[in-house]
């Protein structure tokens, strides 16, 4: 787990030279451009030195065309011989990798026999992509297990590869700038965080189009302009430093709704229990200790209890911990009577698992403390204040020395957890599972218009948009699901007024239409059941955008925490994605409510209390009023003022000047609350990132 910074100067006319004899006189151009690049790619991986702070280093081609830099967190293989980046000096071959492969000794004892003229210079699991590239090409995707972004370069074929995790849980940012050498030549910079680009002549622009039509949250943009993610799952390669292209490797992909599933419940069950405990059991695997992240809820108290099982039952151990060790689990913990306490659940767990428990008490002033810290690392905005939960949450661990944990990342994406799905679950029958499904045909139609109006409530109770109708063009290219209705509810409709004239037509929901590509929405309106396709959908967008970004490795890494996700592991997934959709969403008739998450909660049982076991459910967020003239209200109407919206230049003051009043105390306005947080954090993006004023002229 670490960070990485890349550099490729691109072909330009100017500049074409082969790796011949230096001339004279070019050799110390050669020199000189080395040592200013080597001082660029140091200034750039100090920007992102908390992801990788034991170590740092870097490799530069001869002819100074390729620079791979690179800082490290050690934690398999501590030695030296685990520092990266990691080459194959006979190939011609290097490679930087920011993550962890699973199951790798396994892999690579299989290389050693496929590759006997293959030396392992060390026992880190990442060198093992050089060895799988060398054995199967580009191929090599097929056999990465678990959470990475690589960067590889054959100086032979002259190719430059990125590649990017299943499901984005590690970052990957590129963009195209200028070389700053004068000559109008470009580079391509490939970076785990943006800011890693500041140092390398990069100039924040907003992306104002991106803001308005959510880009940066369902598709490849971010808040600035030029400034790229990778898709998850996806591979970019430059060839010969000019053509650069970026293709899928591995999609979800879920059963034909028509197809009936022969198999029983029980069968089910067992084969989701069986596939988490080995997602759990391969992600123990460390050479330094391993904590858990312990909530109130069911994703982290599962794995707790299925940590405490593989240690007790098989003798595991939990890194570098021994099995007599005890399991250390941590959490946050917010005033009792604000009602989103849940440490008294996760003590329970705790005192039942026989686990350790670490907890850190948070309270209004320490959130307001952290805010602008947390924005500057997750780099975008984030509509509530969890995100500094989790940034306050990660301390724990460091604190107490861990840089490793579980977290119950992508729980509700795989097995349906969040309401906002039930209308689309209702929207079809569940003809795969028909003889299995408790729900009749009558009661479906019944609870799909109970649960359609009840959503419109929702939206109207949190002053949001209700969303458009079934006949919208977004709507009908995505078989009509509702659940974009959900995931576009909340804009940041604050927006100056030459912003409507210069990026007309913004659509979110286009958006997220768009975002799925062709093939997708062909199975979407032909074959998916349209719970899948909601999952579908929100697992390209919310997931790696807000999930795994605010609420995930960047919120972790600013503390040196890296997070493992076992609910993420493809080949859990891949099982869960081709399960009927009514054991994920089911009816319980004795109940008369749904179970959301029903197999995972069966396939959790033996493993958790049975006050889990029966608890409905509650994301995991911050508290959500705030009292006047405390600390979060002091520290935002010091950042929304008018000359720093004004500076934003997008904003209109005339429609955030009271938001902040508005927000707060016991009768604040919700809507206002988060349009007061969104705008606080584009002002502290903003002064960090020293982003440009956005202008009617520079569009
Ligand atoms: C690459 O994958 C394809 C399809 O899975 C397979 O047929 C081929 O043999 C693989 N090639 C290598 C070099 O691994
Ligand atoms: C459990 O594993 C530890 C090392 O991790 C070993 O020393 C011990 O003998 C094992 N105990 C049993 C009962 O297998
Ligand atoms: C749970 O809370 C009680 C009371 O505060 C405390 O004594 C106990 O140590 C806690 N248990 C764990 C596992 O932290």
């Amino acid at each position: 787990m670490c960070g990485i910074s890349c550099i490729l100067s691109l072909a330009s006319t100017q500049q074409h030279h082969h790796a011949q004899q230096p001339r004279n006189g070019e050799h110390k151009g050669i020199t000189t451009e080395r040592a200013r690049l080597e001082n660029e790619l140091d200034q750039s991986l100090q920007q992102i030195v908390h992801r990788g702070p034991d170590s740092c280093g870097n490799w530069i081609s001869d002819d100074c065309r390729v620079a791979l830099g690179h800082v490290r967190l050690s934690i398999n293989d501590l030695s030296p011989s685990g520092a990266q980046p990691f080459h194959a000096p006979d190939h011609g071959i290097h490679a930087v990798v920011n993550g962890e492969f699973y199951d790798y000794d396994r892999i690579r004892a299989q290389l050693e026999k496929e590759l006997p003229e293959y030396t392992f210079t060390s026992h880190s699991d990442s060198e093992i992509v050089i060895a799988l590239y060398l054995a199967h090409g580009l191929n090599f995707t097929e056999y990465l297990r678990g959470e990475f972004a690589v960067v590889l370069y054959d100086e032979r074929k002259e190719l430059f590869m990125a590649v990017r995790d299943r499901y984005g849980i590690k970052p990957l940012f590129w963009t195209i700038i200028d070389d700053g050498r004068g000559h109008g030549g470009k580079r391509l910079c490939v970076a785990a965080e943006m800011k890693a680009f500041l140092p390398l002549g990069w100039t924040p622009e907003w992306d104002v189009r991106s803001l308005k039509d959510a880009g940066w949250n369902h598709d490849t943009r971010t808040l600035f302009k030029g400034v790229q993610k990778l898709r998850p799952g996806h591979y970019m390669t430059c060839q010969c430093f000019g053509h650069i292209t970026e293709r899928p490797y591995w999609d979800s992909s879920y059963p034909d709704k028509r197809a009936i599933d022969p198999r029983t419940p029980e069968e089910l069950i067992e084969g989701v229990r069986e596939r988490m405990l080995e997602s759990v059991r391969l992600r123990l695997r460390a050479d330094v200790p391993v904590g858990i992240y312990l909530s109130g809820g069911i994703d982290s108290s599962v794995l707790a209890g299925m940590v405490a099982h593989l240690v007790k039952e098989q003798n595991i151990s939990v890194g570098s911990a021994p099995p007599s060790e005890r399991v250390t689990c941590f959490s946050i913990a917010f005033d009792e009577d604000s009602g989103f306490d849940e440490s008294s659940i996760a003590n329970r767990t705790a005192e039942w698992l026989g686990v350790k428990y670490l907890k850190k008490l948070m309270n209004e002033e320490e959130l307001a403390k952290r805010f602008e810290d947390a924005v500057w690392y997750c780099e975008q905005h984030n509509p509530d204040l969890n995100f500094v939960g989790k940034y306050a949450l990660s301390e724990v661990p460091q604190e107490a020395g861990y840089k490793v944990v579980l977290t119950g990342e992508g729980a509700d994406e795989i097995f349906a957890g969040y309401p906002l799905f039930l209308p689309d679950y209702l929207r079809e029958p569940d003809q795969a599972y028909e003889t299995h499904n408790p729900l009749s045909a009558g009661e479906r139609t019944k609870q799909f218009e109970n649960a359609e109006e009840e959503a419109q409530e929702h939206y109207r109770a949190i002053g949001a948009n209700g969303g458009t109708s079934d006949l919208s063009i977004p709507r009908r290219m995505l078989n009509g699901i509702s659940t974009i209705n959900g995931m576009t509810a909340f804009q940041p409709d604050v927006f100056a007024g030459w912003t409507e004239k210069a990026f007309p037509a913004c659509d979110p929901q286009m958006t997220i239409a768009c975002n799925a590509d062709g093939i997708a929405r062909h199975n979407i309106n032909e074959k998916w059941h349209p719970l899948h396709s909601a999952l579908y959908v929100w697992s390209k967008g919310n997931l790696p955008n807000i999930f795994l970004t605010c609420l995930g490795d960047r919120t972790e890494m600013a503390h040196s925490i890296e997070a493992r996700t076992p609910f993420l592991d493809h080949h859990l997934t891949e099982y869960v994605n081709n399960l009927p959709p009514s054991v994920k969403l089911r009816w319980s008739p004795e109940e008369q409510r749904f179970v959301e998450k029903w197999i995972l909660r069966e396939a959790s049982k033996p493993f958790i209390t049975k006050e889990l076991y029966e608890r409905k459910k509650h994301p995991y967020s911050a508290p959500t009023t705030w009292p006047r003239d405390g600390p979060l209200h002091k520290l935002m109407k010091k950042l929304v003022t008018k000359e720093n919206v004004e500076l934003l230049g997008y904003v209109c003051w005339e429609k955030v000047g009271g938001l902040v009043d508005k927000a707060f105390g016991e009768t604040g306005d919700a809507k206002a609350l988060r349009l007061a947080i969104v705008v606080s954090q584009w002002i502290v993006l903003a002064r960090r990132f020293e982003v440009k004023t956005a202008s009617v002229q520079e569009c």
